[in-house]
């Protein structure tokens, strides 16, 4: 069925009959192409260039910042179950019974992108402004291009060597331990949110679901998870922290290493089919110590995992576990040329 567009030039369907937009704009809300800004539209300074991204919560444009020309990555507030696009562009509720999960959603996106906005990494994507327009909320990024981590996942079935996971996670974890630092918790970690920038430097992005909470904090409100990526805390609405996170980290490393996320926490907590790593074949291809800080990370209870990012910093870098000398050298002090830096 081709929906009507009001922003899109080309449409050639029939004339909308009145009573359509309301029809079509519960239709929009599932069907998203279509309830992305279009080509062009002016936006504060920035000028939408094209959709490059985008779910159930928000959509991201790549844009261009009039005012310096640089490109630019915006993240627009837009839950594709709470609300959809008017003809003037501006975002509303689907209904009234939808107005509170939307206005709470959209207090969250803008404060947490304000929070991000103050934190200043080279791993951690970098936010640059945010402001509100159109009823909803934006979320300028500077505008970064690689692949993400499933791309290299999924190109080599897993498999990612032990140089490859030494050199994208330490220093997306010290990343992360920034914004650790900073009460923040990510929550929502895992390959589809790790960009690997040309030259392979890793960067974390996507923080929907980013939590200013403090270390002991339980989760209230809507919650973001990836099934096999999300800790059974997460699942549970148990007490979060650094931990939290580092759960991820360890899937994230597992599935580079099997091409597959581990288990649900909620199967695992019922019936453990997870092998420790330790005690697969991956032996054949990982040092002990890597499997076992994957095993680590990915231990249920949240207590038996690291409990900080220093932790787990510690115990990959630590040189008397038997590693091979060409890893031993400390991770930040080799520039690796990876295998897609050449292209
Ligand atoms: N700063 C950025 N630079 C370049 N691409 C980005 C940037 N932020 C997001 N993207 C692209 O948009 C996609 C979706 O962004 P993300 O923040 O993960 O939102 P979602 O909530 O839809 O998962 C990413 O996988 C990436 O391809
Ligand atoms: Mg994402």
């Amino acid at each position: 069925m081709a929906l009507y567009n009001p922003f899109a030039s080309k449409y050639k369907g029939p004339k909308p009959q009145p009573g359509y937009f309301h029809y079509q704009q519960q239709v929009m809300s599932k069907v998203n192409p279509n309830n992305a800004l279009p080509r062009g539209y002016p936006l504060k300074h920035y000028r939408i260039e094209k959709t490059i991204g985008g779910g159930g919560f928000s959509m991201v444009y790549l844009a261009t910042d009039n005012t310096t020309q640089l490109r630019v990555a915006i993240k627009e507030y837009l839950p594709c179950h709470h609300a959809t696009r008017l003809k003037n562009a501006a975002v509303q509720c689907i209904s009234e019974e939808n107005a509170s999960a939307f206005r709470l959603g959209f207090s969250r996106f803008f404060d947490e992108a304000a929070a991000l906005a103050r934190v200043n990494h080279p791993n951690i994507v970098h936010v640059r402004d945010v402001f509100r327009a159109n009823n909803t909320a934006y979320m300028v990024m500077d505008y970064e291009k690689g692949k993400d981590l499933r791309y290299y996942i999924k190109r080599h079935e897993g498999n990612l060597s032990e140089k490859f996971i030494r050199t994208v996670f330490p220093e997306l974890l010290l990343g992360l331990q920034e914004l650790h630092r900073r009460n923040l918790l990510h929550m929502d970690i895992k390959p589809a949110n790790i960009l690997l920038r040309p030259g392979g430097k890793p960067l974390l992005l996507d923080f929907g679901a980013v939590r200013e909470a403090m270390i002991g904090s339980k989760l209230t409100g809507p919650n973001t998870l990836t099934r096999g990526f999300a800790p059974i805390e997460q699942h549970q609405h148990k007490t979060l922290g650094p931990w939290t996170d580092l759960y991820a980290i360890g899937a994230s490393m597992y599935a580079c290493m099997c091409a597959k996320a581990p288990p649900a926490a909620t199967k695992r907590i019922i019936k453990d089919e997870l092998k420790p790593t330790t005690r697969t074949s991956f032996g054949r291809l990982y040092s002990v110590q890597l499997l076992e800080a994957v095993d680590w990370c990915l231990q249920l209870d949240p207590r038996d995992r690291p409990q900080n990012v220093p932790q787990l910093l510690d115990f990959l870098n630590d040189e008397s576990s038997g590693l091979a000398l060409e890893l031993r050298t400390p991770w930040y002090l080799t520039p690796i040329s990876l295998p897609w830096s050449k292209k």
